[in-house]
């Protein structure tokens, strides 16, 4: 059975003495329980993952919310794959729709920060997903088809690397209002058969699919008893340690 991913990312919210504590209340109660089933990650924010990283003792991975596309250079308070590296991460979200909308970050630049965790060692996970309007209109496999072709330009087939997609509709993002397991099992597939149809010569185990979007402890299982999605990606649900537990353990394939 292949092991199912559970990524909790801790968005904006916390301070240094929240963060510990919370990876440290989801350890304890985690040691009490069996976790083996899933790939656990979390994604602090860039200054609490040393602190983070210290309190780890169980096998929970680290990740970051973001990056930047160089290694290095003057780009005054930017953080590059490197130096995440360096901080213990082996996952980085990119492209996360709270990004794209608030900071302009375009599929040109997701591109390049694919690019640069491919080049460090680093497994993305790279969020696509439509918008309401675009839901209601149909477009929803056309958006998704647009956002992998740009995510994946210039990446050739002997540079590709295992890599997370998460589709999230932005609609289903801290609404409470998750997609239906049938469509989101419906945009696996897609996802999934449209990166394979680019990168034909490819190994299906290269590309995991995500879901996200309103995902907690009474829903997940809706989820990930879906074959075609590997695991979830996990904002509101993550940063309660009873809730994010709880969600673990309701998770089972
Ligand atoms: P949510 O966030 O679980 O709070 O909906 C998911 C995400 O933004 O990745």
């Amino acid at each position: 059975m292949n092991k199912i991913t559970i990524i909790g990312n801790w968005k904006m919210n916390l301070r240094n003495s929240s963060s510990n504590n919370l990876i440290n209340q989801i350890q304890t109660k985690l040691n009490n329980n069996d976790y083996h089933h899933a790939n656990i990650i979390v994604c602090p924010s860039f200054i609490h993952l040393l602190p983070v990283k210290s309190e780890l003792n169980i096998k929970i991975k680290l990740g970051c919310q973001d990056l930047f596309w160089e290694n290095d250079g003057a780009y005054t308070g930017e953080i590059s794959a490197p130096m995440v590296k360096d901080a213990g991460c082996k996952y980085a979200i990119i492209g996360h729709s709270e990004r794209r909308m608030n900071l302009n970050e375009s599929d040109n630049m997701i591109n390049k920060k694919i690019i640069a965790c491919f080049n460090n060692q680093i497994t993305p996970i790279v969020c696509i997903g439509e918008t309401i309007k675009q839901r209601k209109y149909n477009q929803t496999l056309k958006v998704l088809k647009n956002q992998i072709l740009s995510a994946f330009k210039n990446i050739s087939p002997n540079k590709f690397k295992n890599i997370y997609l998460a589709y999230e509709p932005i609609w289903a993002i801290g609404s409470n209002r998750p997609a239906s397991p049938r469509d989101a099992k419906k945009a696996a597939i897609y996802i999934k058969n449209t990166v394979l149809k680019k990168y034909k010569a490819l190994k299906n185990d290269f590309i995991k699919v995500l879901y996200g979007g309103s995902v907690n402890a009474q829903n997940i299982r809706s989820f990930t008893e879906i074959e075609e999605i590997d695991g979830v990606l996990v904002g509101g649900e993550s940063i309660s340690s009873s809730g994010f537990v709880k969600l673990i353990n309701n998770s089972y394939k």
